[in-house]
């Protein structure tokens, strides 16, 4: 049983894809542990992208994720990290695979409609700052 946290990022809650992307991961069978929409001010921003701090597309970042609501969730299951990355597709949706959610929703390398966790130290993070330690 492994957990991730997954979110609809803004560009994707603002284009009214929420119950879309959401009815995918229940038809994989995730369970969806926890599910809310929130609103990311800066400081839970840059704890939750705290790895990314030094990039030069930081600030920008910080800008975007903040721009609009955000629908966070944890999703457990097997394998959770893996296969919830391989449902997005790569970062840029240019380069996604077809049929993954960044290409088929996705706008720029920035604006790229959802995020998972990158490993378990990463989603055991990323709960923390959006759920609060349990
Ligand atoms: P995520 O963390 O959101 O699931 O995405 P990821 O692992 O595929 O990408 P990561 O390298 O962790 O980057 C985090 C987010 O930063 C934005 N980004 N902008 N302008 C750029 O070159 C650039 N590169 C990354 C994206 O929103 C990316 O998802
Ligand atoms: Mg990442």
């Amino acid at each position: 049983m492994e957990k991730t946290l997954f979110m609809v990022k803004p560009d994707a809650v603002a284009r009214g894809l929420v119950g879309e992307i959401v009815a995918v991961m229940e038809r994989e069978g995730f369970e969806i542990e926890r599910l809310e929409m929130q609103r990311f001010g800066r400081a839970r921003a840059e704890a939750f992208y705290d790895v990314h701090r030094d990039k030069p597309f930081f600030a920008s970042l910080i800008e975007y994720i903040t721009s609009g609501p955000v629908v966070a969730m944890v999703l457990a299951g097997d394998s959770t990290i893996t296969r919830v990355r391989e449902l997005m597709g790569a970062t840029d949706p240019a380069q996604a695979a077809s049929g993954t959610m960044r290409r088929k929703y996705g706008e720029s390398v920035e604006r790229n409609a959802v995020h998972g966790s990158d490993s378990p130290i990463s989603a055991a993070h990323e709960i923390a700052v959006v759920f609060g330690a349990s």
